[in-house]
């Protein structure tokens, strides 16, 4: 049974769509308590063009700005060599590439076909790999499920993508449903194409919870033996350019489940809730998470 993994993507996944600009010291705190709630891999922000993403446009002085303890894993997308060249600069030795299985969304997302994006990624790939020692690399595949653009994604489409990324010497893959409309039927056909090629110790699953079916997929893939699950403190998230995603699977909610079901995470339910209502707070808005909302309520 490989290793139980909470991937927490908050930073950058949470905060990516965020019209509300949000200081780098606000950014930087809800780092450290996520740190301090135990989070042990985080994504925390974006090298990719200010302009697309303005929220994260502080990329470079927010890696420069924040501490980063041991055994803590620091990770930040990269969707091509000039991103590339500012992660190396930032001091990062994970890095995520991402790219999709629509050819419309991977055009939307970042201006290039699929085809593009890979040959890009195994150029980024091999300099990454070549400056950094003990490089992780990380490769998303979007709308595993379902594109905003062009409609269902057939499992044959996302394997065909794995497939190069997995050529390219990817570490994990993270299999991104990217607008939250997946349920567990569509997940358990998707990893019968997938398995035994991949296998769930390469995977991490990125489910949003639009529709509030994520903590579904998660139960059906923890059943299936998969440990490695991307989550967002709150629920924060969403995708720019993924008209009607909706926010990431709640880290609280994630924790909460596994923990009853017996698998140690090794998180504090508590400050995590803590560490999202300070953003929460800034945002002006109440978390979407359930269990944070519980554990407010009991409380009070
Ligand atoms: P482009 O406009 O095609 O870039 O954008 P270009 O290569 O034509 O370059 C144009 C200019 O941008 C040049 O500057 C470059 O240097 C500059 P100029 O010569 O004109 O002065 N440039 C950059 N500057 C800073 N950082 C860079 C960079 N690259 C080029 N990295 C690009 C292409 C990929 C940059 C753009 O499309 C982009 O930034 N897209 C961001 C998309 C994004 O962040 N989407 C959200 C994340 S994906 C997601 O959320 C899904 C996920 O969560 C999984 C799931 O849920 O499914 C991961
Ligand atoms: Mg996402």
């Amino acid at each position: 049974m490989s290793e139980l993994r909470i991937i927490e993507v908050g930073p950058r996944d949470g905060l990516q769509n965020e019209p509300t600009p949000i200081p780098l010291e606000v950014k930087a705190r809800f780092i450290a308590n996520l740190i301090e709630a135990g989070a042990k891999e985080i994504e925390v922000t974006s090298f990719v063009h200010p302009k697309w993403v303005p929220q994260l446009a502080d990329a470079d002085e927010l890696l420069a700005t924040i501490p980063r303890p041991e055994g803590v894993h620091f990770s930040a997308l990269v969707p091509n060599r000039r991103g590339l060249d500012r992660a190396l600069a930032s001091g990062v030795n994970r890095i995520a590439l991402f790219t999709a299985a629509s050819e419309a969304f991977t055009t939307k997302n970042i201006n290039m076909t699929i085809a593009e994006s890979l040959a890009e990624f195994r150029a980024v790939a091999d300099a990454f790999r070549e400056a950094v020692p003990n490089a992780f690399i990380r490769g998303y595949v979007s709308t595993v499920v379902e594109c905003p653009f062009a409609g269902p994604v057939a499992p044959s489409q996302v394997k065909e993508v794995i497939d190069h990324l997995i050529q390219i010497g990817v570490d994990e893959i993270s299999l991104g449903d990217t607008i939250g409309v997946a349920i567990p039927d569509d997940i358990q056909r998707l990893a019968d194409a997938l398995e035994p090629a991949l296998s769930p110790s390469q995977t991490a699953w990125h489910f949003h919870d639009t529709r509030g079916t994520a903590m579904a997929n998660v139960a059906a893939m923890v059943e299936r033996g998969y440990r490695a699950f991307d989550a967002s403190a709150g629920g924060l998230g969403g995708c720019p350019y993924a008209p009607g995603a909706g926010g990431n699977l709640a880290t609280e909610d994630l924790i909460y489940y596994l923990e009853r079901k017996g698998l140690a995470t090794g998180w504090d339910l508590d400050r995590l809730v803590q560490a999202g209502s300070e953003v929460f707070a800034h945002l002006n808005r109440p978390s979407a998470s359930r269990v944070h909302q519980a554990v407010l309520a009991a409380c009070r």
